[in-house]
């Protein structure tokens, strides 16, 4: 385990299986023949997004949008800004939105906002963690991995101040490395 790890709260197999379910489901909920627009928000999203697609049984396109909300911070600044946005017109098109983590909600309903008033058919979210004890808007999550206990976790895509994307499992972070 990396030294700045205090505990794993999700193991890598645990990751694994609980994709494979979120994948399944998604592919027993689809109605269209149309292919899929996984919309993955940078950068936490990603190991999520690569695995969810494998474990989806349908044709998937990707298309990813970056915002920024918490700089190096770990709180939320509760500002967000559009820092690249999508390459693809999503009008008509059946979207899941992939997040690696919903907190407060804030940067979930600005992204759906944005998507919503360019009509897709279909709008969906996909989380792979949700903390439903921070909540201050109110969102609609179709796809939770997990839930988790209000602290702050590295790992699996996950970040502090762009570091630990590449650990396999979640991790809770020594709050020395933040407070120090
Ligand atoms: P929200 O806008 O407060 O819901 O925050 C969502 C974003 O904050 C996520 O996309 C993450 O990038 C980041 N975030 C929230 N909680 C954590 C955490 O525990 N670890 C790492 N990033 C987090
Ligand atoms: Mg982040």
């Amino acid at each position: 385990m990396h030294p700045d790890i205090e505990r794993i709260l999700i193991p890598s197999d645990a990751l694994s299986q609980r994709v494979h379910e979120l994948g399944s489901a998604i592919t027993a909920d689809i109605t269209s023949e149309q292919p899929i627009l996984l919309v993955g928000i940078l950068k936490g999203s990603v190991m999520f997004l690569a695995d969810l697609a494998r474990a989806i049984d349908h044709m998937v396109m990707f298309d990813f949008i970056a915002v920024s909300s918490y700089g190096a911070e770990a709180s939320s600044s509760g500002i967000v800004r559009l820092i690249k946005d999508l390459d693809s017109n999503i009008e008509g098109r059946h979207v899941i939105l992939v997040e690696d983590i919903i907190d407060s909600g804030l940067t979930l309903q600005y992204v759906l906002d944005l998507l919503r008033r360019r009509n897709p058919v279909s709008l969906h979210v996909c989380a792979l963690l949700n903390k439903p004890e921070r909540r201050e808007t109110n969102v609609t999550i179709n796809y939770i991995g997990f839930n988790i206990p209000n602290e702050f976790v590295v790992g699996y895509g996950l970040d502090y101040a762009e570091r630990y994307r590449n650990l396999p499992y979640i991790g809770v972070l020594r709050s020395s490395v933040y407070a120090g």
